[in-house]
């Protein structure tokens, strides 16, 4: 029997995610991707995942850094979200940006910020799954978050 892996897709895209940035890299040349793979894994010790395209061009950056920060996504982020999912667009160059004790900076009102050193990287088909440890975080507690829903953008209707 023929797997179709294009309805696979569209059957995954049925689940809601958010979306966040992943910067690695400090100083004149961090760089971010766009992900809606990021899970949280345990709270002790504090653990979160995300996982990796084995074809992105940012694939070694990402699973060799020894630190990266995770941006949890508002729903205002759209523009940036839509620009660090471009192939090869991975600068952070104008955008508003934290700075970070580990290093990465993070994106500036983003929901929440996790700093994470690199755990453990896992094989898993075409992706490999990053664990990270969570170092330090900060969060809002207010603000509406962007959603991927069925391939699109979206809101929470009732999200303040
Ligand atoms: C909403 C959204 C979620 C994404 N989630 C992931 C993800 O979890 N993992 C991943 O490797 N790429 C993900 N991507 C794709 C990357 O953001 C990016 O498009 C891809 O890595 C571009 O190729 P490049 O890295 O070779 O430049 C996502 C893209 C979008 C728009």
């Amino acid at each position: 029997m023929s797997f179709d892996t294009r309805a696979f897709r569209h059957a995954l895209g049925c689940f809601p995610t958010g979306v966040v940035v992943v910067t690695a890299g400090a100083g004149k040349a961090p760089m971010g991707i766009t992900v809606n793979s990021f899970a949280s894994v345990s709270l002790d010790p504090p653990l979160v995942l995300w996982c990796m395209d084995r074809k992105s061009s940012r694939y070694r950056t990402f699973t060799t850094a020894k630190n990266f920060t995770i941006s949890v996504l508002g729903s205002d982020h759209q523009p940036v979200s839509v620009r660090l999912a471009k192939p090869g667009e991975h600068k952070l160059d104008d955008l508003a940006l934290v700075q970070t004790e580990a290093g990465p900076p993070g994106l500036a009102d983003a929901l929440a910020l996790l700093e994470c050193a690199h755990e453990t990287v896992h094989d898993a088909g075409d992706h490999a799954i990053i664990v990270g440890r969570v170092l330090r975080f900060a969060w809002h507690k207010t603000g509406a978050p962007l959603v991927f829903f069925r391939g699109r953008y979206s809101a929470l209707a009732d999200a303040g």
